[in-house]
């Protein structure tokens, strides 16, 4: 295996092959995950309700995504990375984007960056585009703006899908390599995923993308807790980490760690 790059993915929904993303927000899981095959890794700024302990994304700063991303790079050496343009690091001005994806790819040393919005964002994505920054889109259920749009809903219900495929056709036309497809229904991704050149990044939005993403800790089964609907979990994280951490504390109490394997002699 070579490092993913850009024309990998665009070959692969020509060669009508399916592949998988994760987020890693830190050097060991990113190796891990690097090693398992995951062609393509994301420094969400879902860091911050998986990492930081906020109970949003818009909290998460451009400083916080530059360290976050920066770890993932070192510990993966197959993998693109893609890097998560925080809430208000982009929103006011083409500079604004321009500035912060600079630092997100000389300073986190990420290969591409994500923004969210499709019409409204088409515009931050030609100007980072055109300055040699590869872009991934986000549409659909869009975490940034969850206040604006009262809460986790699914979006492109009804006549709605219509905004949704504009959206797409928009991030498209404006430059981006690939768009993600959150929480939006399934026909209605499966007809971008036609219409589109492009590959399409499927979360919560059926088995017709060209691609899924899920956030790892999710996958894996580490964050309790009713999961959404989109979320499968293949691994019971927290029920392996509660037993090894319960199962330390009781050997320390017993005395039987550190055994003399563990310990030095003079
Ligand atoms: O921040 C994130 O993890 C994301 C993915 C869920 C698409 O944006
Ligand atoms: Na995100």
């Amino acid at each position: 295996r070579r490092r993913t790059r850009l024309h990998h993915l665009q070959q692969w929904k020509d060669a009508g092959q399916r592949w998988a993303m994760l987020t890693s927000y830190d050097q060991l899981s990113a190796e891990v995950f690097d090693a398992a095959g995951i062609p393509v890794l994301l420094v969400g700024d879902s860091a911050g309700n998986n990492v930081l302990g906020h109970e949003t994304t818009l909290p998460v700063t451009l400083d916080e995504m530059v360290v976050l991303t920066r770890s993932v790079v070192r510990g993966a050496p197959l993998a693109l990375v893609v890097a998560d343009m925080p809430f208000g690091s982009y929103e006011v001005s083409d500079a604004d984007a321009v500035r912060s994806g600079v630092r997100l790819m000389k300073e986190g040393l990420a290969h591409a960056v994500k923004l969210e919005g499709g019409r409204r964002s088409a515009s931050r994505i030609r100007a980072l585009v055109d300055a040699g920054i590869p872009v991934m889109g986000h549409i659909g259920f869009t975490p940034q703006s969850e206040h604006a749009l009262g809460g986790y809903r699914v979006q492109g219900r009804g006549d709605a899908g219509e905004d949704v495929v504009a959206d797409a056709v928009a991030v498209a036309e404006a430059g981006a390599f690939a768009v993600v497809l959150e929480m939006v229904p399934a026909d209605v991704a499966g007809r971008i995923t036609k219409q589109l050149r492009i590959p399409t990044v499927g979360i919560g939005a059926g088995p017709d993308c060209d691609a899924q993403v899920l956030v790892w800790q999710d996958m894996a089964g580490l964050r309790g807790g009713r999961a959404p609907r989109f979320v499968k979990r293949y691994a019971d994280l927290r029920g392996t980490l509660t037993e090894a951490a319960r199962t330390y504390a009781a050997e320390v109490r017993e005395g039987t760690f550190p055994a003399p394997e563990q310990s030095f002699e003079s």
